[in-house]
């Protein structure tokens, strides 16, 4: 009784910490921590793509099995995977290993999405199968896929966009801590005004009152789940901007439609089947 008295401590302690997610498989995805900025390794799921001729940030991703991650095909123009590495566990990028929890994977494959186009950047999504399994601990897990939102569109939710902002297009501002802003949804049709090329496989987002203007491609959009705070990559930052009274949104790879294809492209990765 005791024991389980504890446990039930524990459980409900890192649930409120971490807003863990447990599922019967004893597995768990999706845990983060919802404070501001400076949280270090408030978000676990997030990944840095590192060129490695330059040693700089390429891309944002997504961690969604120990052995792939998840991040804009468009990223991985003009690269192989002995040119990137992937950087989990990091916050502060200016410094190699800025926390313990930080470590770095070689690449063995990319698997872009034979649907990409680098005109309209529809289906800007890649898997990159890393090389050996990622050490997963409360600082560097997994991003729940959102199976359970398959079918929905989710218009007008609230999302949390993570990145570095370090590629810098639009003379903003650049940071090398680990950063995520709120974004909203917008509806397809109204984006369709700015984005007329927008397709069913994208969705825009705007960030109302931020003054962040750049944020790292390839990076993920996600969403807390209302019951369990758990983290769902609902998208892929893709083009555009993220920046406050900006007509141009930000355009995102829609990730629910494309579920299939992930899962058909790792088979042997484990996720979480959370309903
Ligand atoms: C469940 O997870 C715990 C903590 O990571 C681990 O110690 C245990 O072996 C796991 N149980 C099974 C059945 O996988
Ligand atoms: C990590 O980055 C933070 C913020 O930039 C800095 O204050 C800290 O000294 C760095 N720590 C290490 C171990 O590099
Ligand atoms: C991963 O790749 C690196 C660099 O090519 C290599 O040194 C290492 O042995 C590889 N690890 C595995 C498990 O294949
Ligand atoms: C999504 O729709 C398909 C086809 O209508 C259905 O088979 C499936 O169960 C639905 N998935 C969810 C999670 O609602
Ligand atoms: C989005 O969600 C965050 C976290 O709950 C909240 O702080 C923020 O105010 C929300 N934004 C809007 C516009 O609702």
């Amino acid at each position: 009784m005791q024991t389980f008295l504890r446990f039930l401590l524990v459980a409900l302690f890192c649930s409120l910490r971490y807003g863990l997610v447990v599922t019967q498989s004893n597995c768990s995805c999706g845990f983060g921590k919802q404070g501001n900025v400076g949280n270090v390794n408030g978000f676990p799921m997030m990944a840095a793509l590192l060129d490695l001729q330059s040693y700089k940030i390429k891309c944002g991703g997504v961690i969604i099995d120990k052995r792939y991650v998840l991040t804009a095909a468009h990223c991985l123009g003009g690269q192989t995977p002995s040119t990137l590495a992937v950087a989990v566990g990091e916050n502060d990028v200016n410094t190699p290993f800025n926390t313990s929890a930080a470590a770095f994977h070689r690449i063995e494959q990319f698997i872009i999405h034979p649907l990409y186009s680098s005109l309209n950047y529809d289906y800007d999504i890649a898997l990159l199968r890393l090389n050996k399994s990622l050490e997963f601990s409360h600082r560097v897990g997994p991003v729940c896929l959102p199976f359970k939102f398959k079918n929905t569109t989710m218009p007008g939710s609230n999302l949390t966009i993570l990145g570095w902002g370090t590629q810098d297009v639009s003379g903003g501002p650049t940071f090398n801590v680990l950063r995520k802003v709120y974004g909203h949804m917008i509806e397809q049709d109204a984006c369709r005004v700015n984005v007329p090329s927008l397709t069913n496989t994208q969705f825009c987002t705007n960030t109302p009152g931020d003054d962040a203007c750049q944020f790292g491609f390839g990076g993920p959009l996600l969403y807390a789940d209302k019951e369990t705070g758990a983290f769902f990559n609902i998208g892929i930052f893709s083009s555009g901007h993220v920046c406050a009274n900006n007509d141009q949104p930000g355009v995102n790879t829609r990730v629910p439609p494309l579920l299939d294809w992930i899962v058909v492209n790792s088979p042997d990765a484990d996720y979480c089947p959370l309903q």
